[in-house]
Parts: structure tokens; C-alpha cells; sequence
């Protein structure tokens, strides 16, 4: 018999079902519950309530377990590339070696960029932020792409999804391409995905760029662990963007800027930038794990915490083993680091720390190697934004598949009741 679950509000009850997910995960669908009562549930953040049902990703906080469509991460992150996962997510298997190699030309086959896009970037100043920038060139891609807007078959989908991947790494490079005051580089269509983002960003006309292959395969690996989150801020935002039918370009500027904040994909930056304040404050990490503590004192410990992780991010283990590799084959001996070290090693053994179950996160580890790449640090996000792209995609073409509902949760007003009209004097 499947389960129900018994509300009762003023002495009458009410059954609503109990919906199962594939891993047992169980769920009261409360769809009918406005209807019946007249009530609604109230739940900021949302840290009780699906807004969906997925089959994309898979993770069990409790456990530590992250799966993209049923593969480990572990196995993902150990045995295939950025381009077989991205379409794993957005396709929902993992490619044939011609399906493979069929999407790497289709994305290079639209990776260019309208020529006109540069006068936008021009407009903006030289210190703009590139997450900002980003946004706002993701959303101008819409403008010069209006079929993608409303796709009305597979292959229309499948050409915006292709136009997405390819243009918006391009784009991604040239606000950083801007920044600098470089001439804005062309994806190589003689080049892989991950190699195409290193060579967009720092190839300079006027010497030939050396592509290191230990860098490409920990960006590689690092892009992987990025792909998708389930329901996050950002993956929330593009699919609740998308439910008015906008379109793919215009959804995903919606998720960069859902992912800039501090909380969510900027922490990474905010990261770094912690730890080149405690280094430049004289390095003393038990100052700012005491400041962390403090309940009056706004700071936290930056790259720790994590709203669905309560024992370990599996990323983070990961991508700790990619730091240690990449850091050691460059030979980076960086002052930050160290720091960086030491603040991980003394939280871990901290019991305000250890009472709440706060762990490094994927982002205190990701800042660290894009440091060493040479990555500039307001750039980082952008990176994020680079490697959640395919998760976006697959949950933007998820939601319109499912064919769900607008968006539209409701309140409870807490304001003024009915008043009368009068001007103040
Ligand atoms: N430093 C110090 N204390 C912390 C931290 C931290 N980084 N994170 C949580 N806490 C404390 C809280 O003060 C709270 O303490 P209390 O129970 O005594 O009041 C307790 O731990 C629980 O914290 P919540 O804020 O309830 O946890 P929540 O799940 O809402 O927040 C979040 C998670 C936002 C990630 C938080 O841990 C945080 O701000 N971390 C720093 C920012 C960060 O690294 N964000 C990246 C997230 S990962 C990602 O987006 C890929």
C-alpha cells in the first residue's frame, strides 16, 4: 500500500501522498494542499521542499555521495572528460565515441561569436566585474540568436544547446580578454574544449602559448566536479527563469547571476581574498578561526559550510588529491597556500567546527588552483559558471521536457491591513 501522510488543521485531517524517489527518498506531495485547506507551508530557503522531481543528479549530503545521472563522481572525475559528462547530464547517457566527437563539432561549429557582441563589451569599464559582464553578454547572445529562444523541436534544442557550450566559454575568456585590454581571441577548432579555454584566455598574438598538460586535465577535472548540484541557488534560478519560456541564453544569465553571490558560487573568490587578508594581517590563522566563532562578529570562515553537505563535499576530496598534484608538478611555493593549510588543519580539529559539521567545501580547494594556474581571482566564479554550464543546460531542457508549471510560489503578508488614503503632511 503506498504511503500517505495526515495533516490536521482545526481538528480535521487531511491525507496527502507520499511520493518515493529511485534512491528512497520520500516526499509528502502537497499540491492539493491550497485546495483542501486554504492554507499553504511556509519555508524560507527552502530547505524542506522540492520544487521538482529530477533525473539528473543524485547526492546524499548525510553520506557524501554525489552521482550525475547514477555515475560516482569519483568514476566521472577519474575516467571521463568535461565534453563525455556534459553530455552524459544534457543527454542523459554517456556518449558513443561518434556521438562524442559528433558534439565537440557541433559546439565548434557555433562557437563563433557575433563580431557586433564586441561593441557591447567595449561599453563596459575596463573594472567591471566579469561575473557582471558575463551576465549581461549571455543575455545580449539572445539578441543575435533568436531561434534559440523558442525551440520547437530536437534538433532546434540540440543546436541551442551546441550554440550555448561553444559561445559562452568564448565569452566567459573575453571578459577577462577585456580586463586586460588583449585582443579578444577565437576558439581553435584544432583544439579540445578544456585546451580551447586556456588558449582563449591567455594566448597573445604575438608568441606562440604553450598548453601544459597537467593544467588541462585539473581543469578538466575540475569542470567535471562543477557540472551540477541539483536543486541549487543558480540551477533553481535557470529553471525557474526558464518555466516562463524564456529562452536557453536568457535562463543562463539568470544562473551567472544567481551564482556571483558570496554564499554560492563567489565563495570562491571570497576564498582567496580571505586568505590574502590573513596573510597580509601577518598570517595568524587563529585570530580568524576565533573571529569565525565569534556569533558577534559577521565574519565566517570562507570555502567552509555547506547547505546540503553535513559531513564531507565529495568534490572537496577530490579535488584536495588535484590541488596537491597540480601544486607539486608547477612547483608553486605560495605564501597563501601555506596559510591556507594551516587555517584547513586547525578548523578540522576545531570543535566549533567539528560540534556543526563544517568541512572545506569544493571551493576552498578550487580557489587554491586556479591561483596557481594564474588565474586572477575575480575570474574564479567565472570558471565556476564555465563548469556548471552543462548542469543548466540539462536542467533548463529537463524542466521544459517535464513540461512543468510557471514558477510561481506564494506568501504569507505580514504588512499594513487595509488603510485609508491620506497624503502626510
Ligand atoms: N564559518 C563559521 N561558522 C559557520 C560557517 C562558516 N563558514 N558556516 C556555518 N557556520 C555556522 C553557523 O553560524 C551556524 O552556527 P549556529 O548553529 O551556532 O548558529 C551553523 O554553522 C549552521 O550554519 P547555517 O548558516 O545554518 O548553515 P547553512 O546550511 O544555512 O549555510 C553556507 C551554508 C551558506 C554554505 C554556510 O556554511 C556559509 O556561509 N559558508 C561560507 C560560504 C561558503 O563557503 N559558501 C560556499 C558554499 S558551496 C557552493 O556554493 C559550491
Amino acid at each position: 500500500m503506498s504511503k500517505t501522510a495526515i495533516l490536521e488543521i482545526d481538528g480535521k485531517k487531511y491525507e496527502f501522498p507520499v511520493i518515493k524517489g529511485s534512491e528512497n527518498e520520500e516526499a509528502i506531495n502537497i499540491n492539493k494542499l491550497r485546495d483542501l485547506t486554504g492554507a499553504i507551508t511556509i519555508d524560507p530557503g527552502y530547505k524542506n521542499s522540492g520544487s521538482c522531481t529530477s533525473g539528473i543528479t543524485f547526492l546524499d549530503g548525510e553520506l557524501g555521495i554525489l552521482r550525475y545521472r547514477g555515475y560516482a563522481i569519483e568514476d566521472l572525475a577519474d575516467n571521463a572528460n568535461f565534453l563525455e559528462v556534459s553530455y552524459l547530464l544534457i543527454f542523459g547517457e554517456l556518449p558513443t565515441a561518434a556521438q562524442l566527437q559528433q558534439f565537440e563539432t557541433d559546439i565548434r561549429k557555433h562557437s563563433l561569436v557575433n563580431e557586433e557582441m564586441k561593441g557591447i563589451i567595449d561599453g563596459f569599464p575596463k573594472t567591471a566585474h566579469p561575473m557582471g559582464v558575463l551576465a549581461a553578454l549571455t543575455s545580449a547572445l539572445t539578441a543575435f540568436n533568436p531561434k534559440s529562444v523558442n525551440v520547437e523541436n530536437e534538433k532546434e534544442l540540440y543546436q541551442a544547446v551546441c550554440k550555448t557550450m561553444g559561445k559562452f566559454l568564448v565569452i566567459a575568456t573575453w571578459t577577462y580578454r577585456k580586463s586586460m585590454g588583449y585582443p579578444l581571441n577565437y576558439y581553435d577548432n584544432t583544439k579540445g574544449y578544456v585546451e580551447n579555454f586556456m588558449n582563449l584566455m591567455f594566448a597573445l598574438p604575438t608568441e606562440p602559448y604553450k598548453l601544459s598538460s597537467v593544467v588541462t586535465e585539473a581543469l578538466d577535472k575540475l569542470f567535471i566536479l562543477h557540472a551540477d548540484h541539483e536543486q541549487n541557488c543558480s540551477t533553481s534560478t535557470v529553471r525557474m527563469v526558464g518555466s516562463s519560456h524564456a529562452g536557453l541564453f536568457a535562463s543562463i544569465s539568470a544562473g551567472v547571476s544567481a551564482l556571483w553571490g558570496p554564499l554560492h558560487g563567489g565563495a570562491n573568490q571570497a576564498v582567496l581574498e580571505m586568505l590574502e587578508e590573513i596573510h597580509q594581517n601577518g598570517g595568524d590563522t587563529e585570530k580568524y578561526l576565533a573571529k569565525a566563532k565569534d556569533k558577534n562578529d559577521p565574519f565566517r570562515l570562507m570555502g567552509f559550510g555547506h547547505r546540503v553537505y553535513k559531513n564531507f563535499d565529495p568534490r572537496a576530496k577530490i579535488i584536495k588529491k588535484a590541488a596537491n598534484e597540480v601544486l607539486g608538478t608547477l612547483g608553486v611555493d605560495d605564501p597563501i597556500l601555506e596559510i591556507a593549510k594551516k587555517l584547513e588543519a586547525a578548523a578540522l580539529e576545531d570543535e566549533y567546527f567539528k560540534a556543526r559539521n563544517l568541512y572545506p567545501n569544493v571551493d576552498f580547494y578550487s580557489g587554491i588552483i586556479y591561483r596557481a594556474l594564474g588565474i586572477p581571482t575575480d575570474m574564479f566564479t567565472v570558471m565556476f559558471a564555465i563548469g556548471r554550464l552543462p548542469g543548466w543546460i540539462a536542467q533548463w531542457k529537463e524542466m521544459r521536457e517535464n513540461k512543468e508549471p510557471i514558477g510561481r510560489p506564494r506568501q504569507v503578508y505580514t504588512g499594513s491591513p487595509l488603510r485609508e488614503f491620506k497624503k502626510p503632511v
